[in-house]
């Protein structure tokens, strides 16, 4: 550490850190002050736009890794930790063990799916782990040996965070309903789809309670949405960035509500990753787009829903009585064959919750070493 060096600079410094130099800036420096987060409510208690001068170093040093800074116009020097400052040098931000790369899944992920029993996620940090983990890198998860009772759903949700309300109100129900306000809610085939797009915030991870399934056919459907996206630019990139890089509408009406929302059908983070997918044509608007770009964008729109039919990608398999299927709404596609109404009962309950949440979840349980994957768990465990 003794051979860090340091350049004063106007508005910054140059740390020489082993990696190579990297440049903080003053404010952030200031702001990375372990005093500026209150111990007991770990909340800022620092607020740079009080500071009377711009903050500018007289001095820096380190004294048992941390960064020590002294300022021209404040008294007490600042302690920067320098695990910080290296991870922010490597990437730009403080490492999140929420991050993790989402893996691709195709149609032979059937036997790959995690399988979580509720008992191990309401009663143990593993199983809540290994579940939250799930959703986050594959999308989806099942949680099996679910109690068949109204109650196993939200036992369940209150384990990673909160139920987050939609227009049907906390939960739903899924099963055949005489004056359906939803394609659900009928007997017949659900084309595949995300739920929701016409709220202006879809729900993040659905979950799916099959409480009872006696019927002929109805087999669930699921493709990672974002494997489809990512075959698609492949494929035809022009494409690709059509989906990506315009908004169309969606809405959810009936008598007593009209929701309207803009999507993007392709859904990236700044750095062009595919975060997502928004897909639902039974709740699509008559697109706004101008009507010469619609030349262009709805045959690569049609591409993609094709494409979303290709055996590659879809999950064929019967709910179970006692599963509930936790996903990514937001890039799990899902649909459902149609049914012989009066071969049986079929009965889903359903409800959404934030993915923030499961990435709270995630990270609290990370932080107490819950972060193995299964091969080096088992290693670990031999
Ligand atoms: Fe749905």
């Amino acid at each position: 550490m003794s051979d860090i060096t340091f350049d004063l600079k106007e508005n910054g410094m140059v740390v020489g850190l082993p990696d190579g130099d990297s440049y903080f800036n003053y404010y952030w420096l200031r702001d990375a002050c372990l005093s500026c987060i209150d111990p007991q409510t770990r909340e800022r208690i620092f607020d740079a736009s009080e500071l009377k001068n711009a903050p500018r170093a007289s001095s820096a040093m380190i004294d048992d890794e941390m960064l020590v800074i002294g300022w021209q116009h404040e008294a007490q020097a600042s302690r920067v930790p320098m695990a910080l400052l290296r991870q922010v040098a490597k990437g730009g931000r403080t490492a999140d063990p929420a991050a993790l790369p989402r893996n691709l899944w195709y149609s032979d992920h059937l036997p790959k799916i995690t399988r979580v029993d509720q008992h191990a996620v309401l009663n143990t940090d593993e199983g809540l782990a290994r579940l939250s983990r799930a959703v986050i890198e594959d999308g989806i998860a099942i949680v099996t040996s679910m109690d068949k009772t109204v109650e196993a759903l939200p036992r369940l949700v209150n384990t990673m965070g909160s139920v987050t309300p939609s227009a049907e109100g906390l939960f739903f129900d899924v099963r055949v309903e005489i004056e359906p306000t939803n394609l659900a809610f009928t007997a017949g085939p659900l084309e595949m789809h995300t739920d929701l797009p016409g709220e202006e915030f879809a729900p993040g991870v659905q979950f799916l309670h099959c409480l009872e399934n006696t019927v002929e056919g109805g087999l669930s459907l699921f493709l990672d949405g974002a494997a489809v996206a990512e075959a698609l630019r492949a494929e035809d990139p022009a494409a690709f960035e059509l989906l990506a890089s315009h908004d169309i509408p969606f809405f959810y009406r009936h008598d007593n509500w009209d929701y309207r929302a803009h999507q993007r059908v392709i859904e990236t983070d700044p750095d062009g990753n595919v975060t997502g997918v928004t897909i639902s044509q039974h709740l699509q608007d008559y697109l706004d787009l101008p009507q010469e770009l619609l030349d262009l964008y709805y045959p690569a729109f049609i591409k993609f829903i094709r494409m979303m039919q290709e055996d590659r990608f879809m999950l064929r398999f019967r709910s179970e009585a006692g599963n509930c299927v936790v996903f990514d709404n937001h890039r799990i596609v899902h649909g459902r064959e149609g049914y012989v109404a009066d071969s049986g009962s079929r009965h889903l309950r359903g409800c959404y919750m934030d993915r923030g949440a499961l990435r709270s979840t995630y990270r609290v349980l990370a932080k107490k070493g819950f972060t193995l994957d299964e091969g080096a768990k088992k290693q670990a465990l031999a």
